[in-house]
């Protein structure tokens, strides 16, 4: 399409620009009530909150995870408020060395809640200082080189960790083990998403028609942060090519435009598909190959479109591979040729 658009991020993007930040903080939900959807793990959460406050103690440290933009760093946000709790933020590649992680801990105060975001890229010498400052509230420094070198224990305050990550699996076993609480974000339903967008509309003070958010909402790739980003490219179309006001009309043509499909599928997700069926006589393909075949990086394609290729049941992932299921055939109008296609019915 037109080289215009091209230079817009896609609603998937997973680098947040500034633009982005000051979206996500503007509409972050800051109560439980504003927190739509997630009903197990918000009523979880809620016990846990309120026993360790009866106790006068500490949240045990949470580790949280899920794609992209379902809700991780608004949800950590809730539990620091719900605790009282100051919250420092983390990141694991900000994390760069041991120096760096000592500093924060021995700057924080009681009851505070460390939140380290992006926790599958911290790396293993940072974990292992980590390791026992979850368990025994300790910071071992070592002081000194080669045999003279000897480590000195500093005790910290009680604190909770909150760790968020888009990929559990590269977390390393040990440092699993090591949360009391896990939980894994879900896609939202279309209804929440849309209650999200209503929501956000009254925010951003934007005029919405009911079937205008639906469309958003269906479109959405079942993500808030995705249906935020779309509500304000629809806002942005409909400002200029209509009165102001979203409709479903508008907002057909905004995701045309973007080309985005009735499932939320963009580009990059439609070229995986293609390459899978096509390259890889629907599959099984490996990452690295599929990487190579559609020049998208592994951390995008794994980060990103598999999780919810793979929530529409588009792909399966094999031990040898992705494998593009008859569904995912249907979608694009292909005819599934192969005779032993993995059928889902
Ligand atoms: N459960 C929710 N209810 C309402 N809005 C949400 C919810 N989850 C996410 N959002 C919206 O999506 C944005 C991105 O969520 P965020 O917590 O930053 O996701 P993550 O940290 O998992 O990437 C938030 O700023 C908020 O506007
Ligand atoms: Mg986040």
């Amino acid at each position: 399409m037109s080289s215009k658009h091209e230079q817009l991020t896609p609603v998937t993007a997973p680098s947040q620009k500034p633009e982005d930040n000051s979206l996500d903080m503007t509409l972050r939900p800051r109560i439980w009530s504003e927190y739509i959807g997630q009903d197990k793990i918000k009523d979880s959460l809620k016990i846990f909150i309120d026993a360790a406050k009866q106790r006068g103690d500490t949240l045990e440290h949470l580790l949280l995870y899920g794609p992209p933009g379902l809700g991780k760093t608004s949800l950590s946000h809730i539990i620091a408020s719900e605790m009282g709790a100051n919250l420092k933020i983390t990141s694991g590649p900000a994390i760069e060395k041991v120096g760096d992680l000592a500093a924060i801990l021995t700057n924080l105060s009681a009851g505070d809640i460390l939140f380290i975001d992006e926790a599958h890229r911290l790396n293993k010498q940072i974990e292992e200082v980590l390791y026992p400052a979850m368990e025994d509230r300790v910071l071992d420094i070592i002081i000194g080189k080669g045999p003279s070198a000897r480590t000195i224990q500093l005790a910290l305050p009680p604190f909770s960790l909150i760790a968020a990550t888009t990929r559990v699996g590269l977390l390393s076993s040990p440092l699993r083990s090591r949360f009391g609480m896990t939980f894994r974000l879900d896609f939202y339903n279309n209804l929440d998403v849309k209650k999200i967008l209503e929501r956000s509309a009254a925010i951003l003070k934007i005029r919405a028609e009911d079937d205008g958010l639906e469309l958003i909402a269906l479109s959405s790739r079942s993500t808030p942060r995705v249906a935020n980003r779309l509500l304000k490219r629809v806002r942005d179309f409909s400002q200029v090519k209509g009165t102001g006001v979203i409709t479903r009309d508008l907002a057909r043509k905004t995701l045309d435009m973007l080309e985005i499909d009735e499932l939320g599928l963009e580009p990059t997700d439609r070229k995986l598909l293609y390459t899978i069926i096509d390259k890889f006589n629907g599959g099984p393909a490996g990452i690295q190959s599929l990487s190579a075949a559609t020049s998208e990086e592994e951390d995008t394609i794994e980060e990103i479109h598999e999780p919810y290729l793979m929530q529409l049941g588009f792909i399966q992932k094999t031990p040898r591979g992705r494998v593009a299921t008859d569904l995912a055939y249907r979608h694009l109008g292909i005819e599934p040729m192969r005779k032993d296609s993995p059928s889902l019915f």
